[in-house]
């Protein structure tokens, strides 16, 4: 009978062929989670294939199903689905109620994390030195909410996301999930951030506040992607890597150069048209001070792409699933 030597428990069970990796560690009291009682709905059973993935019988098209949704790799199988013919070593994934709460995390937002080539979209309010001395504190939350509801509707348009806040920064990504265009609408997106900004800037001044100026980079290049749960049960992505640097530097660019909206090379050329330049220059992005272009856009050419629709799967989030289960079996492993 084919044997699965286990990690961390650092041991060796022998199990029949007709069994799942789950059947022969519950039979041999290992906790091993399986919040949705193998059903392959939750994923808290997955294990790591160490070692003989040639043993393991493929995927069952419920455990395929869920493996692309959350963008596992071929070596992590779902103990409930996998059974074995020969000799197989495994770790196991899900240890702990921190593992489950990471995993759920991670079906909320749909993947485990992954690498992908993404548009990043840095902005930042220019000209915000004494911004909150000068205003009373209602005046500035007064004028940023709306700074923020504004542009968040109009990145959320263009099938982007925002991850990050850090002071008068915004952070956004867009091709997270697998959508087209993606260079296109994060050019699209900045463009019409410039022009929510006017809008806004003619209501504030109609109520004597001064108006908000705007330095936007936009970059296209390769990031991790995180799914991170927060404080009272939100979820966000992070995005980790060098592309999210040089965004940086793109969106400083434009205080040199005296423009509001800067594309990286990498974004230019991917654009199926060329956009309309005003201006352009070069940003040092290694300290050996190799230079890379980067151009000012003031108008796309062609229609801008369609809002992406959700499909009825992101409309009902993998998380409210898991979380039926999680009342249904408890936490119990
Ligand atoms: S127990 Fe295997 S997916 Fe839930």
């Amino acid at each position: 009978m084919p044997i699965v030597r286990c990690l961390p428990d650092s041991c060796s069970i022998e199990m029949s062929e007709s069994d799942t990796i789950l059947d022969a560690l519950v039979a041999e009291e290992i906790p091993h989670t399986h919040v949705c009682g193998g059903n392959a709905y939750c994923s808290t059973c997955r294990v790591m294939i160490l070692e003989g993935n040639q043993h393991c019988s493929p995927p069952t098209s419920v455990e395929k199903a869920l493996a692309k949704k959350l963008d596992f790799p071929v070596h992590i199988r779902l103990a409930c689905q996998t059974r074995i013919s020969g000799d197989v070593s495994i770790r196991r994934l899900v240890l702990n109620d921190e593992d489950i709460d990471i995993v759920d995390s991670q079906m909320s937002v749909g993947f485990i994390g992954r690498q992908r080539s993404v548009g990043i979209l840095s902005a930042r309010i220019r000209g915000t030195t004494n911004f909150d001395e000068a205003n009373f504190p209602y005046d500035i939350i007064y004028v940023m909410s709306r700074y923020f509801h504004r542009m968040d509707k109009v990145i959320g348009e263009y099938g982007g996301v925002i991850n990050n806040y850090t002071g008068w920064r915004l952070m956004a990504l867009f091709g997270t999930e697998d959508d087209d265009r993606v260079p296109e609408r994060s050019v699209w997106a900045g463009l019409e951030m410039l022009k929510a900004l006017q809008e806004l800037n003619s209501d504030l001044s109609k109520l004597s506040y001064n108006p908000l100026n705007l330095s936007i980079g936009v970059h296209y290049g390769t990031a991790i992607i995180l799914p991170v749960s927060c404080s009272a049960g939100m979820q966000r992505i992070t995005a980790l890597g060098r592309a999210i640097e040089v965004v940086g530097r793109v969106e400083s660019a434009n205080r040199k150069l005296g423009s509001e909206l800067l594309v990286s090379n990498s974004i230019y050329k991917r654009l199926p048209q060329p956009p309309v330049i005003h201006r352009h220059g070069e940003i040092d992005v290694t300290k050996k001070g190799t230079k890379y272009p980067v151009f000012e856009v003031i108008q796309m050419v062609g229609d801008p792409p369609e809002k992406p629709e959700k499909t009825t799967e992101q409309n009902t989030p993998l998380g409210q699933r898991i979380a039926a289960f999680m009342q249904k079996f408890g936490r119990s492993r």
